[in-house]
């Protein structure tokens, strides 16, 4: 008989994570496409509110993450909010939180708003992926950095230089891995994604970088062949 294989467990905590961000759109016709699609590794999808409980109920073994949440926790007579509670109820994992597009769009999403929101979702057991941009050192304000570094093991950084989102032109590896161990530095060892632009072309590049935990991707993760690829890309390095 072979001897069993003993997987340490540091492999399994630094098998890189691969979120799919599909933003605003989607269906539940591609719900049914991704559901029916077992992917190797560790992979999150991040649909949109309608289409999380639906995902769940489909197959309960696909991790979801929500693209955001409310500031204020549980329930309550609050018109249009979704509560990290609520998310947690219906299986996600986590919860992208200050994602560039919102910060941009939506006034309310200051840094004190997103520090509210990323309590809740560190109350509620999930993990919260914090995105920063260019502007990292205003974003990282220092109750922000005092709740990242008392909770390391469920609050992951994601880099997306907004020169990257959406126009198809990858940060250099170099490059991210500079700004990375950065924000490594800076927040005492956190993990950190990179996000912008990433293609089943440069997933390998950047997902071999020792800096990067794992990989934030839009574009790309609302086509399956595209995203299965760059999930096997995670899974080997
Ligand atoms: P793209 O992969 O489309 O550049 O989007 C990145 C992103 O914003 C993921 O959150």
């Amino acid at each position: 008989m072979m001897a069993a294989v003993v997987v340490p467990s540091e492999c399994v905590m630094s098998e890189k994570l691969v979120i799919g961000n599909w933003k605003m759109n989607g269906s539940a016709k591609l719900v049914d496409e991704f559901s029916a699609s077992k992917f190797p590794g560790n992979v999150i999808v991040a649909v949109p509110f309608p289409f999380l409980a639906y995902a769940k109920s489909i197959e309960p073994t696909l991790k979801l993450a929500a693209q955001d949440c409310s500031t204020l926790d549980g329930f309550g007579a609050h018109t249009g909010e979704v509560s990290a509670a609520m998310l947690k109820e219906v299986g996600c994992e986590a919860v992208i939180l200050g994602h560039s597009e919102r910060r941009k769009s939506y006034s309310t999403d200051t840094p004190q708003n997103i520090l509210l929101k990323l309590e809740n979702v560190t109350r509620n057991g999930m993990t919260a992926v914090l995105c920063v941009d260019e502007e990292y050192e205003k974003l990282l304000d220092a109750e922000t950095l005092a709740l990242v570094k008392e909770h390391p093991d469920s609050i992951i950084l994601a880099y997306e230089p907004l020169s990257a989102i959406g126009t198809g032109a990858a940060m250099t590896p170099s490059g991210i891995s500079t700004t990375l161990q950065a924000l490594r530095t800076k927040c005492q060892g956190i993990r950190t994604l990179y996000g912008g632009s990433v293609t089943p072309q440069n997933a390998e590049g950047i997902l071999s970088l020792p800096e990067v935990s794992g990989v934030l991707v839009g574009g790309a993760s609302l086509k399956l062949e595209a995203f299965r690829a760059i999930a096997e890309k995670a899974g080997a390095v």
